[in-house]
């Protein structure tokens, strides 16, 4: 009897050290990271020769955009201030760091008939002063910031685009490729493609009739990636070696009740989510659901062709495969139950399309983001699905994160934890995840909700002229769980050919 106490005592010990000390395992060759985007912290909007882009320009022109009518101007400082930012990241303890290039610094007016030689110099000391602290640089060439321009031609939804962004991306393969090893083409054009073209309220004459802009964007933005990883492969990836994808966003989306017409609409809210984008890069087009959906709405509408574009025979070759490992930027879920019968959506729409009514379960804990709540099983079910219906694909994470203000921002250490534990389960499950990168090193210029939102390690003071980085609890328990998994140093998160 005395024997079986201590043996369920060293258990119950046991296990207490454990969570005490968030041993959760990862495969040998996993490597974490942080991430920003161009806009969101470097400022200098003006400076040493960098072109306008959108968010320049909404920021500068309609501020009510804005949720407090700020702007990116100078952001977190980071053009002036990025030894720091190196330095504040190797201090966490992080194998990567993944930033995006800003555009209109290197092509000030989107074409690439003008060079900023200051933007090359820029990303060119950001790099080497990466690469001297140990840090692999991943790279993003599209994160929203798109040149003015370029919007003003109709941006994603006009194919000439991808001429365009061929150009800029061949630039940047050529002056950064020989020290950047991961790229990623584009972040989340799910995201960029409904905020530009489906939600908008935006000064700019472009496509916003709903239901349409969205998959014209969407159209482009695959079409080009594919054609640039075809460049990226013949004319750079043997002399350069390194590995090239494109970053998703998808949430997870959970029946709300067993009901077959929720189960079903939950099933479509995720092909037209994370579908919409794996699809046409692994198998070479749109998810059937979408398209027979979309092209059976449409005639109902009186259109004479359905909404969404068709890929042509040679844009499915291209497509199909398009990526040597994908990013996957996951931050929530939600469930879904059946709305095709919602009275209001009788005109096109992507939600009308969808056909599902999403909400949070009141008992999920949230953040100060309305989209955003803690439910770290969705992340495990996303993964296990990319994993079933995708062909297991290499996968990094390369968004993941919590909005908090506090300094003492236990919902975050608690979100990171829960997500973290998620991941582990699903890479012991099979899951080919490489590496996590988790959003973001420090706060920065949230989009539409300007400075009131905070998704940082490190805590921002934008009202002080030197924006001092202040470590929150989460820094310094990523920084503990970074160290305890550290166990090799890799210098490619994913493995060379
Ligand atoms: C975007 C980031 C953004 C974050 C938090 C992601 O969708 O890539 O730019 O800051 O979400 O909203």
């Amino acid at each position: 009897m005395e024997k079986i106490f201590q043996k369920f005592l060293f258990i119950f010990i046991f296990t207490k050290f454990i969570s005490a000390y968030e041993i959760t395992p990862f495969p040998q060759d996993f490597l974490f990271g942080v991430a920003t985007a161009s806009y969101q912290i470097e400022g200098a909007w003006n400076i040493n020769g960098k072109g306008e882009n959108i968010w320049d320009y909404y920021s500068h022109y309609s501020p009510s955009m804005i949720k407090d009518g700020s702007t990116g101007d100078v952001a977190c400082d980071s053009y002036n201030k990025f030894k720091d930012d190196v330095q504040i990241i190797k201090d966490l303890g992080v194998h990567i760091y993944r930033f995006s290039l800003s555009w209109s610094r290197i092509l000030p007016t989107g074409f690439a008939n003008e060079i900023n030689h200051d933007g090359i110099r820029y990303y060119n000391d950001l790099i080497n002063e990466l690469i001297a602290n140990d840090i692999i640089p991943v790279v993003t060439i599209f994160h929203w910031d798109l040149p003015l321009p370029l919007m003003a031609i109709g941006g994603w939804t006009n194919p000439l685009m991808t001429k365009y962004y061929m150009e800029y991306a061949n630039i940047t393969f050529h002056y950064f490729g020989d020290r950047v090893q991961h790229w990623l083409t584009m972040n989340e054009p799910m995201s960029f493609c409904t905020d530009t073209f489906e939600n908008a309220q935006q000064p700019f004459n472009v496509p916003q009739i709903k239901g349409i802009g969205i998959y014209l964007c969407a159209h482009t933005v695959l079409r080009t990636h594919a054609l640039v990883y075809k460049m990226y492969k013949n004319e750079y990836q043997e002399k350069q070696k390194g590995k090239i994808g494109i970053a998703i966003d998808s949430r997870w989306y959970e029946p709300k009740t067993n009901k077959t017409e929720d189960i079903e609409a939950a099933t479509r809210a995720l092909e037209f989510d994370c579908g919409m984008y794996f699809n046409p890069i692994v198998y070479g087009d749109f998810p059937e659901i979408m398209k027979t959906r979309i092209e059976n709405l449409s005639r109902s509408e009186n259109f004479s062709i359905s909404r969404l574009p068709e890929f042509t025979k040679d844009d499915k070759e291209l497509l199909q495969g398009s990526y040597d490992f994908i990013g996957l930027n996951h931050y929530s879920t939600w469930l879904v139950s059946d709305g095709s019968s919602k009275t209001n959506w009788r005109t096109p729409s992507y939600a009308r399309d969808v056909g599902g009514i999403m909400e949070a379960d009141p008992k999920w804990p949230n953040s100060t983001m309305s989209w955003l709540y803690d439910v770290p099983w969705g992340f495990y079910k996303l993964l296990t699905h990319i994993r079933d219906r995708y062909k297991n694909p290499i996968i990094v994470i390369t968004e993941n994160g919590f909005a908090q203000l506090e300094i003492q921002d236990k919902k975050r250490i608690h979100y990171l934890k829960g997500y973290l534990k998620s991941l582990s389960k699903a890479t012991q499950d099979g899951c080919n995840v490489k590496g996590y990168i988790t959003w973001s090193v420090m706060d920065n210029f949230e989009w539409f909700e300007g400075f009131t939102q905070r998704f940082g390690l490190y805590y921002v003071n934008f009202t002080d002229p030197s924006r001092p980085r202040i470590p929150r609890s989460s820094a310094k328990w990523f920084k503990k769980f970074v160290h305890t998994h550290l166990k090799n140093n890799n210098k490619f998160l994913v493995v060379q050919v």
